[in-house]
């Protein structure tokens, strides 16, 4: 039996799946690492620690099969997390990641060089804190040393895939993530380059995500047990690759994808719509294809969150355990998943959560539901605007963390009125790259066609009528919490600077 190896390399752990020619994951193994937050709304990671976990993970992966035949090999990573290597390619800094909000001074930078309209024009996307051009304006502003010794920038996934082959590339569909790709010339804009005086040759050469990029380096093999032979394929942006990985491949297809962000995702044939950044529109790992989205900073964060902070000694099952009986609405218990701030449809990096409601009748049940319902609730923002646009989503796949749990899926059909589909593999980001690999290896004449073999739709839940009406009422007083809550954070946000300063927390 021949075999590929999918990577996801995600924001709290790198998961690599082995996947059989004929579609079934036959071993996989996920390796965590640590995050850095050394201020109020930073947060980096040290790319040697996602390599030094890859190979540990990879190593685990492979040791009960033959290395030949494992015959490619491709990547989904965390987007816009600012690499910036020097002439020799060394990492001259910890890397920037997409929930670090620090940048809020530089996206009004862009705004003000740029304008709205041809930043729109060129990128179809706003300036967000998150994405990785204001990540590069800051270090430029904050840290010219390690600028001036900047030769080249790189997105997560590309390093460690740098590290596997010794080449440096990135692929169109995590290139669109930065705010400097032209995404419908699929060219790096060197206007948007000159208007903010950023050299064009920090941006790394492009190449589609099924490309054929090089093979394994011996080194990388001797560490891995791998195989010099192993082809290795670009791999694309993990909501590209999570969509692949769900079928999101013609028209008229709608994603949930539940991590530690959550995302909402349309497939769009073209460039053309326009939502006037309403929602993010990036190039799909599909070529020439796209997809809109819509983002939740702190989806399966905010749970995880709750469950270190409230039942740390509790496993998943155990803390999610009885939340069926809560009834929906958990009681009139509100939450707000803003911990980090939010993306869609509030890009406001200073608004923090809260939980609206808490009454002496509440209990742990209460609060677990809650937060899962204001998951969802915010989720369901996104499907709005793709509503509000014309698109219909009347059937969603749901994958991620979120995907896991039977509750959850069906408070999904309930809030998002539709069915929403479970996959036998919830691992959409990695199964996505494991399609580009056999797609890349020739195992298949299409990604459809191999997503067709590779992907299994096990179980359906249809909203049920009585919960749709209900949560309908629930979210008109939901979607009001933002307004109410948006100056108070901006208060709290300056009291909290002030504290960092005084105390250097
Ligand atoms: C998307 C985004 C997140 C990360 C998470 O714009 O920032 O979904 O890709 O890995």
């Amino acid at each position: 039996m021949k075999y590929v190896i999918g990577v996801d390399l995600g924001t709290s752990s790198v998961k690599v799946l082995l996947v059989s020619k004929a579609g079934e994951v036959v071993h996989e193994v996920s390796k965590p690492y640590p995050l850095i937050q050394e201020k109020s709304g930073y947060n980096e990671q040290n790319p040697h620690d996602w390599v030094e976990q890859t190979i540990a993970a990879i190593k685990e992966l492979i040791i009960d099969y033959n290395p030949e035949d494992i015959e490619g090999i491709s990547f989904s990573g965390q987007m816009h997390g600012l690499v910036l290597l020097d002439e020799h390619y060394r990492v001259l800094r910890n890397a920037i990641l997409w929930n670090d909000t620090r940048t809020t001074e530089q996206c009004e930078q862009i705004y003000n060089l740029v304008g709205v309209e041809k930043l729109l024009s060129i990128t179809k996307n706003r300036a967000l804190e998150g994405f990785t051009l204001p990540k590069i304006l800051w270090v430029k502003q904050y840290e010219p040393e390690i600028f001036s010794q900047a030769k080249v920038f790189l997105l997560p996934k590309d390093y460690v895939r740098f590290a596997i082959t010794g080449k440096i590339h990135m692929d169109y569909s995590d290139a669109a993530g930065t705010l400097l790709l032209d995404i419908a010339a699929k060219k790096w804009s060197v206007e948007l380059c000159e208007l903010l005086d950023i050299p064009v040759s920090l941006c790394p050469p492009l190449v589609e995500s099924s490309d054929f990029v090089g093979t394994i380096s011996k080194e990388f093999a001797e560490k891995t047990g791998l195989s010099e032979r192993t082809k290795v394929f670009a791999g694309g942006a993990d909501n590209a690759c999570g969509a692949i990985g769900a079928g999101i491949l013609t028209e008229g297809k709608t994603l949930c994808s539940i991590g530690t962000s959550g995302v909402v995702l349309s497939y769009e044939p073209d460039s053309d719509k326009d939502f006037k950044g309403k929602v993010h529109y990036f190039n799909h790992a599909k070529t020439d294809a796209y997809y809109t989205m819509g983002v939740t900073l702190a989806a399966g964060y905010s749970l995880s969150w709750f469950k270190d902070t409230f039942a740390k000694n509790q496993n998943f099952d155990e803390f999610l355990a009885g939340i069926e009986e809560i009834p929906v609405g958990s009681g009139g218990l509100l939450f707000t998943p803003y911990l980090v701030g939010e993306r869609t449809p509030h890009a406001d990096s200073q608004i923090r959560g809260s939980f609206i409601g808490v009454d002496s009748g509440h209990t742990m049940k209460h609060f677990v539901r809650a937060v899962i319902e204001g998951i969802t609730f915010s989720l369901h923002e996104s499907i709005e605007i793709f509503r509000e646009s014309g698109k219909k989503v009347d059937t969603i796949i749901s994958i991620g963390g979120g995907a896991k749990n039977k509750t959850w899926l069906q408070i999904q059909a309930d809030i998002f009125n539709a069915k929403v589909l479970k996959l036998a593999s919830e691992q959409g980001p990695g199964l996505g790259a494991a399609i580009l690999a056999a797609y890349g290896c020739g195992w298949f004449d299409s990604l459809t066609e191999c997503a067709e073999q590779f992907i299994q739709v096990v179980e359906e839940f249809e909203p049920h009528p009585e919960n749709v009406e209900k949560y309908k009422k629930l979210f008109k007083i939901y979607k009001k919490i933002y307004a109410n809550t948006k100056e108070l954070s901006k208060q709290l946000s300056l009291y909290r600077n002030l504290l960092e300063e005084r105390y250097s927390i």
